[in-house]
């Protein structure tokens, strides 16, 4: 009897438990109502009686053995079962949400791609300028109104004047002096101008002015320019019209409008029942512009043109409070989310 205890504990504490299958198994194989322990037990009664105590007090521990190993080996495996719930790998994976880009970079990829497929380059400049190049090369006389303090935010007065530049202008002058002709740029970029905030007016907007300079470059070659922007912008039918106006650093100037996108031009309360809208303001590069950036005005001629971005947005997009670009109010910007 004493060798078949010791047996059957062997037999136990080698018994391999993986699964609560086996586990069941144990269970019925060493502790079940027919189970080896009750057979062993039942069997006590055929030992002498001076060893029924010893045999005993063994199965008993033989019996607390089994209980202890199946009690420990339940713990074990209900825990790593909760483990394997937690991690369930055939769930579908949490979705992450992707940003957007916001909608003036989308506007102003698209004029630079529209712009690079004739052959423009991009050319980035300071925003913090010098007078030279955000006015004086660019043949604003000493007393022009622009220069004025309501305009321009300065950063020093006096002598030698720096400002926040109000257009990107300051960039082609940049250009002009340090390349040869033939010049084909577009410079996009962040300008300043000191108003008060509004739904129409912001002390800070987005520009993308261009420059060709060439030998023999015409008015006609600017207006062709303008008319493939505009039908790439804003589809084929659309259509430009340019009136006179004035900049000091072109001659003739001309402010251009489009086709109204919303009625074709027919008229609506977009374009105040004129059919057109404002988009840009252009003109032949000054012969004392391109003089003063060290380029032969007697050889070359050039035009230029300069646009804002949130005009070109909000057109496309239909926003009507330029405050809403800089607010980042997510509700905005999330309604983006298709643009690339
Ligand atoms: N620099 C002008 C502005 O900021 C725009 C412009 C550029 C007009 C080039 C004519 C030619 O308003």
């Amino acid at each position: 009897m004493k060798s078949k205890i010791s047996e059957i504990k062997v037999e136990i504490d080698q018994f391999e438990i993986n699964s609560i299958e086996q586990l069941e198994h144990f269970r019925i194989k060493y502790l079940g109502s027919k189970g080896l322990t009750k057979e062993l037990f039942s069997e006590l009664k055929n030992v002498p009686n001076e060893q029924k105590k010893e045999i005993g007090q063994l199965l008993n521990q033989l019996r607390l053995d089994a209980e202890t190993k199946f009690e420990e080996t339940k713990k074990v495996l209900s825990s790593s079962k909760s483990e394997e719930n937690k991690l369930d790998l055939t769930r579908p994976g949490e979705d992450h949400e992707i940003g957007s880009h916001h909608p003036l970079s989308l506007v102003k990829r698209e004029i630079i791609s529209i712009f690079s497929k004739i052959g423009y380059e991009v050319s980035e400049g300071p925003e913090i300028e010098d007078d030279w190049h955000n006015f004086s090369a660019l043949n604003f006389p000493p007393e022009h109104p622009a220069r004025d303090m309501q305009d321009t935010f300065f950063i020093e007065k006096g002598e030698k004047e720096i400002a926040l530049r109000t257009h990107t202008s300051s960039v082609q002058v940049r250009v002009m002096e340090n390349s040869k002709p033939p010049i084909r740029t577009i410079s996009p970029g962040r300008v300043y101008r000191n108003e008060a905030i509004s739904a129409r007016a912001h002390c800070f907007f987005h520009q993308v002015e261009g420059l060709y300079i060439d030998k023999g470059v015409s008015f006609a070659d600017l207006k062709q320019t303008l008319l493939y922007f505009a039908q790439e912008m804003f589809g084929e039918k659309a259509q430009i019209r340019l009136r006179p106006s004035y900049f000091p650093f072109t001659e003739p100037s001309a402010e251009v409008d489009i086709s109204c996108t919303l009625c074709n031009g027919k008229g609506c309360n977009v374009c105040k029942y004129s059919g057109w809208l404002e988009i840009l303001g252009c003109g032949m590069v000054d012969p004392n512009v391109l003089d003063a950036c060290g380029i032969d005005s007697t050889i070359y001629t050039g035009f230029a043109f300069g646009m804002g971005v949130e005009r070109i947005a909000q057109l496309k997009y239909r926003v009507t409070d330029l405050r809403l670009y800089s607010e980042n109010d997510i509700r905005f910007l999330k309604q983006f989310k298709s643009g690339m």
